[in-house]
C-alpha cells in the first residue's frame, strides 16, 4: 500500500522511482547505442532493488568494491567485477565462497595479489578472471607504466586458477565539467591504446578494457579503446554531477527528507539532517559551498553541520519555513549520503510505493 512520505521519521532517504528508472534507461541506451558494455558500480545504491533494474535494462554485469557488495549482488547477477585490490586472506577466502554460478573478475595491481588470488582460486576450485589495473592519472591504484601492465598480465596468464581477461582503469581524475574534458579524454585514449597495443604485441590481447565514471560517461564513445563502462553515481545523480554538467537538476533521483527543527535564530533554519545523514563531502571538481542543497530552492545550501543538525542560512530568500515543515535535500555526493541509511523509500507521485533495504551496506 502506498502512503504519504510525510509520515516518515526523518532524516529519511528517498528515491524517486521514475527518475531512477529514467537514469537506468539512459545509461543502458547510451551503452547500447555506442556498442559499449555497461557494468554499473553498485556502491552508489547497495540495493538489490536498484541493481535488478540495472540488469533488466541490459547491464552485462555489476561492479563491486567490497565483499559484502559481492555477496549481496551475487543474488541479483551472475557476472561480478571486484574492482578493489584483493588483499587480505580473510577477504579472499570470503570472496571465493561466492556461488559457483558467478563469473568473478578481480582487478589487480601487484604480483603479490596475483599469487594470493591464484592460491585462493585453486583452493576453491574455481577460475577467477583477472583485469590488470592501469593507473591512467588518478594516482590511486593501478600500475602507472605500460611495461608494468604487460609484466602483470604475463604473471596472471601464467598463474593457475586465473584467466587474464584484460585491463581496467578508473579515470577519477577527470572531474572537470563535461565540456572541458577534451584534453583529458584524448590523453586517456592514448594511454589505453598504448597498453592495448603492448599487450597485443606480447601475445596477450585484452578482451576487456573496462573504464568509465559518471563525469565522463556521456563521452565514453570518444575514447574508443574502452569496451566496458562502469558509472556508479549516475543511477541517482547528485549536486556534484549536476554541477559538472553530467545531469540536469530534475534528473536527481536521491534526496534526504529532513524536518525543520528550529528557527530560533533569525535568518536561518535548522534541520534534523547533519553529517550523519548528508555526509560531509565537498563539491568535487566544481565551485560551490555547502554540503547539500534544498531540492526546490537549489541556491539555498546546508552551510554548517553537526552530526544531527544542518544549518541553512536564508540570506535574501523570502522562504520562511516553520518548525515541523519538511525539506528535501540534494547531497553533494549521493553515494556517501545513501550509506547513512538502512533503507530507502521508493517514491512515486509523492507517495511511498515501496521500501528498499540497502542490503549491501556494512561489511
Ligand atoms: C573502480 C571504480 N569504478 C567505477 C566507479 C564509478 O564512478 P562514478 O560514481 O563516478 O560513476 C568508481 C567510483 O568510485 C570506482 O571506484
Amino acid at each position: 500500500m502506498t502512503h504519504d512520505f510525510a509520515t516518515l521519521a526523518t532524516p529519511a532517504a528517498l528515491v524517486d522511482v521514475d527518475r531512477l528508472e529514467r537514469n537506468v534507461a539512459a545509461a543502458a541506451a547510451y551503452a547500447a547505442a555506442h556498442g559499449v558494455a555497461l557494468r554499473p558500480h553498485v556502491k552508489t545504491h547497495k540495493a538489490p532493488a536498484v541493481a535488478r533494474r540495472q540488469v533488466a535494462a541490459g547491464a552485462v554485469g555489476l561492479t563491486c568494491a567490497t565483499p559484502r557488495e559481492l555477496e549481496v549482488m551475487a543474488e541479483v547477477c551472475d557476472d561480478l567485477l571486484w574492482a578493489h585490490p584483493p588483499v587480505g586472506a580473510a577477504k579472499l577466502a570470503r570472496v571465493m565462497t561466492l556461488p559457483r554460478a558467478v563469473r568473478l573478475t578481480v582487478a589487480v595491481d601487484d604480483a603479490s595479489q596475483v599469487a594470493a588470488l591464484s592460491a585462493a582460486a585453486l583452493a576453491a576450485g574455481r577460475t577467477v578472471y583477472v583485469l590488470v589495473e592501469f593507473d591512467v592519472g588518478m594516482r590511486r591504484v593501478g600500475v602507472p607504466a605500460v611495461p608494468a601492465v604487460v609484466a602483470l598480465a604475463r604473471a596472471v596468464a601464467a598463474a593457475p586458477g586465473l584467466a587474464f581477461d584484460g585491463i581496467t582503469c578508473y579515470p577519477g581524475h577527470i572531474r572537470q565539467p563535461m565540456d572541458a574534458q577534451n584534453d583529458a579524454l584524448r590523453d586517456l585514449q592514448a594511454r589505453l591504446v598504448a597498453a592495448v597495443s603492448a599487450l597485443r604485441t606480447a601475445g596477450l590481447p585484452p578482451r576487456v578494457v573496462s573504464a568509465g565514471s559518471t563525469p565522463t560517461m556521456w563521452r565514453t564513445h570518444e575514447v574508443p579503446a574502452i569496451t566496458e563502462m562502469r558509472p556508479g553515481t549516475s543511477v541517482y545523480h547528485d549536486r556534484t554531477t549536476v554541477a559538472l554538467g553530467t545531469a540536469a537538476w530534475d534528473e536527481i533521483a536521491f534526496t534526504v527528507l529532513a524536518t525543520v527543527v528550529s528557527t530560533a535564530i533569525p535568518g536561518q533554519v535548522v534541520i534534523d539532517a547533519g553529517s550523519k545523514a548528508l555526509a560531509r563531502e565537498p563539491l568535487r571538481g566544481a565551485e560551490g559551498e555547502g554540503w547539500a542543497a534544498v531540492q526546490d530552492r537549489p541556491h539555498l545550501v546546508v552551510q554548517r553541520m553537526s552530526e544531527e543538525h544542518g544549518i541553512i542560512e536564508l540570506g535574501d530568500d523570502p522562504w520562511r519555513p516553520a518548525v515541523g515543515d519538511l525539506v528535501r535535500l540534494v547531497p553533494n555526493h549521493a553515494c556517501v549520503a545513501m550509506h547513512n541509511f538502512d533503507a530507502v523509500s521508493a517514491i512515486r507521485d509523492g507517495r511511498i510505493a515501496e521500501t528498499w533495504p540497502v542490503t549491501a551496506r556494512g561489511r
